[in-house]
């Protein structure tokens, strides 16, 4: 029997939910859904013990609890789901009325989830061939001594400044060029951290490549060899591509670039909490800042956005509040975390 995940408990909760019982005939109580659950679960460990572990590191038992407080709506975008989110929306689909209209669709991507105690390295906005490059050496020696288990590319890795569709100043470097570096640096990457997963995410000046295309040249469209991850060579490399608008769970830390939800203002971390409401890191922003607010539940949520890699001094703001920095994020098998949120000042990381 294939093991159950998040995504089949909660299709299961959501059809029983329409008809308030089990398959097994029960009325749905917190008791019965614990032994219904065990049943199924029978065969699959080797011992009593092993089963009821197991059901709770699928955090089945807080699942459940969080159903039975009548939240079990919002449990759908958690991210452990990993099945499309339309498979899901189907199931609430009431079937009793004719709109004689298909649903509309989604554009609504699944989390790509980083499971397990795991340490990430997050460098982000790094801007190639904007880079300051004495910054990145810096930040990048200091994730080899951290032994990270995962390097997370964190968005606006490339400027794509010929793709864009701002003012350019001619004698700028060539895509071309800015894309051979963009590999001779992957490729470095690799190099350097050899065992560790690598992703990298999308942020808004790597989709200039794309909607250049769409304006400029939409023939091209779809093309597979100019797409970002052919151009990167990422299935060589063996890197992760995650797309612009995919968030990334690590515990229960959301990480995003920025870009997706339009932040920003005086206190950076406050208003990003406030489009997100929950634990997060975000880059995009070019500075170091973080917020902790308490629920009234007496949980910490913490908003972090981290610094760049990149020159503080670009041509479009020559004067600004940018800084330079990165993470290390350590998250433990049951969802908490720890992020240091780091500096890097005249060449020396520091806190
Ligand atoms: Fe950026
Ligand atoms: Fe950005």
């Amino acid at each position: 029997m294939a093991k159950k995940t998040f995504a089949d408990f909660v299709i299961l909760m959501d059809k029983f939910y329409l008809k308030k019982k089990l398959p097994n005939g029960k009325s749905i109580s917190r008791e019965n859904v614990s032994q219904y659950f065990a049943k199924e679960y029978k065969g699959e460990y080797a011992n009593q013990k092993d089963q009821r572990k197991g059901l709770a590191e699928g955090g089945f038992r807080k699942l459940y609890t969080l159903w039975f407080r009548g939240i079990a709506p919002s449990i759908r975008i958690r991210p452990e789901i990993e099945r499309p989110a339309k498979e899901l929306r189907s199931i609430n689909l009431i079937d009793d009325i004719d709109l004689g209209i298909p649903d509309g669709g989604t554009n609504f991507i699944a989390p790509y989830v980083i499971t397990g105690a795991v340490k990430i390295g997050i460098l982000a906005d790094i801007h190639l061939p904007y880079h300051d490059l004495p910054v990145l050496k810096a930040a990048i020696k200091h994730l080899q001594k951290e032994n990270i288990d995962v390097l997370l590319l964190n968005g606006d890795i490339f400027d794509f400044y010929k793709c864009s569709r701002y003012q350019q100043i001619p004698n700028k470097p060539s895509l071309k060029a800015e894309l051979e570096m963009g590999r001779v640096f992957l490729r470095q990457l690799r190099q350097l951290f050899p065992t560790q997963k690598i992703l990298f995410k999308d942020g808004n000046h790597e989709n200039r490549l794309e909607n250049y295309i769409i304006n400029q040249a939409p023939a091209l469209y779809g093309v597979e060899s100019l797409t970002l991850s052919q151009l990167l060579e990422f299935n060589d490399l063996n890197i992760i591509h995650i797309k612009s608008h995919q968030l990334i769970q690590a515990g229960n830390l959301s990480i995003l670039h920025g870009h997706e939800i339009n932040a920003g203002g005086v206190n950076l971390a406050r208003s990003i909490y406030m489009k997100v409401g929950c634990s997060a890191l975000v880059a995009h922003n070019h500075k170091t800042s973080e917020v902790r607010f308490k629920t009234v539940q007496g949980n910490w949520h913490e908003v972090y956005t981290i610094g760049c890699l990149c020159d503080l001094y670009p041509d479009y703001a020559i004067f600004n509040q940018m800084n330079n920095g990165f993470a290390v994020v350590k998250v433990a098998a049951d969802g908490g975390f720890k992020v240091d949120n780091l500096r890097v000042d005249g060449g020396v990381v520091v806190r």
